[in-house]
């Protein structure tokens, strides 16, 4: 494929077969990756634009990205402090006047196995991806029904969108990820409730749910970028490279997606294409049903670490591989488990640890499971 051709592909993938002229978006977590590329597309269409973010830097940066100072604006906020989201509306409707266009972006993960999940950072996850998603637009309410009623008075249809961010670890599950999960999946009956309860009111409330994007989440681990302080903690973002290989090798279209790729899957829902679609969770992941996550990569080879050392502190021979079948072990196989035996080292305590590269021995749960 030459340049050419692949300079026409984008130009043509985001020439709009609609417009957003006169509508108003509030778009959270806009300050870098998808949520900045969502802002780009949503600008680029037409609409008004209200960004937030954590730091107002990042935001000036997103500002001058998107090159059309008069249509956006920005609002600097913790959106899980119980007071922000309403004021980050109330900013919306008097900078703007109206508010069209809702997508909840903000999002970030502090993953690890459920044993190993402290009450806070479960939470964290639900405040940031379900709680959020609820405070917005109850928000939001009153300006929204009451703008549809005025216009459903006046025969006009006028649709509203709210578009919310799930993730293949919300639709699929994902081990090493129970908070993300959790939340991510709450984010669904986040969508299709306000959908049932606000469609007479023409909201559409759809969801975009992602696979592995190629953003600071799954960056190299070693990345600058990799750390994020959170309410007092520092959590970690970013992908072993031998990690990524398996993802991409497990992904139906062989690579990651890019930002602009998943911002696509959500500028359909804020546009007219979708009047009649409402409730609905559009995945956008290049077919990737095996969640992984960087998190719980991290976790993973940190417990594989941990216990090579523990084995060699010990002087023990060195591990043997093992012969016994999954299944006579007592262990369910799940859909990518082998049953053949040879899969694992196991070690003289009696530990089953998966041969390099090879995670189809550790069952999700399981005496094996890392403490
Ligand atoms: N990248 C992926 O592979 C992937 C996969 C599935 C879902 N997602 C979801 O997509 C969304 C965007 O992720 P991304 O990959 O662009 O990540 P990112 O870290 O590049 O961007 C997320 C932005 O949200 C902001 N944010 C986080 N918490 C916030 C808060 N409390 N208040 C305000 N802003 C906050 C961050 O500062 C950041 O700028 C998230 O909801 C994420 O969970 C991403």
């Amino acid at each position: 494929m030459n340049s050419d051709r692949v300079q026409s592909d984008i130009e043509c993938a985001t020439t709009t077969p609609f417009t957003l002229k006169g509508k108003t978006a509030l778009m959270t977590g806009a300050g870098r990756g998808i949520g900045r590329a969502i802002a780009r597309r949503l600008v680029d269409a037409g609409a008004s634009v209200m960004v937030n973010d954590l730091e107002e830097m990042m935001l000036l940066e997103s500002e001058t990205a998107l090159t059309q100072p008069r249509r956006v604006r920005q609002i600097t906020g913790d959106l899980t402090e119980a007071t922000i989201p309403e004021m980050v509306v109330h900013a919306m409707l008097s900078e703007f006047g109206a508010l069209d266009i809702i997508v909840h972006n903000a999002g970030y993960s502090w993953d690890n196995f459920i044993q190993k999940t402290i009450d806070e950072q479960f939470q964290a996850m639900l405040e940031i991806h379900l709680v959020t998603p609820f405070r917005i637009p109850r928000a939001a309410s009153t300006c929204i029904c009451e703008s549809a009623k005025k216009e459903i008075a006046a025969n006009q249809r006028v649709m509203r969108k709210i578009v919310n961010i799930t993730s293949i670890a919300g639709t699929d599950s994902n081990p090493g990820q129970v908070g993300c999960s959790a939340g991510k999946a709450g984010a669904i009956g986040m969508t299709k409730t306000p959908a049932k309860e606000w469609g007479r009111n023409n909201v559409n409330v759809n969801a975009s749910g992602f696979g592995l994007i190629g953003t600071r989440l799954v960056q190299p681990i070693t990345g600058a970028d990799a750390k994020m302080q959170m309410h007092g903690h520092e959590t970690r973002h970013g992908v072993q490279p031998r990690l990524l290989d398996s993802v991409k090798s497990a992904c139906t279209l062989g690579r990651l997606g890019t930002p602009e790729e998943a911002a696509g899957a959500v500028l359909f829902f804020c546009s007219p294409l979708s009047d009649y679609a409402t409730g609905e969770v559009l995945i956008c992941g290049g077919s990737t049903s095996d969640g992984v996550s960087p998190g719980f990569a991290i976790e993973k080879q940190k417990d594989r670490n941990r216990r090579t050392r523990t084995h060699r502190e010990r002087n023990l021979p060195p591990p043997q591989v093992c012969t016994t079948p999954t299944s006579a072990r007592g262990y369910t196989p799940g859909p990518s488990h082998t049953t053949s035996g040879g899969a694992c080292f196991l070690l003289e305590r009696g530990e089953h640890v998966p041969k390099r590269g090879n995670s189809a021995c550790e069952p999700p749960t399981g005496p094996t499971l890392p403490r």
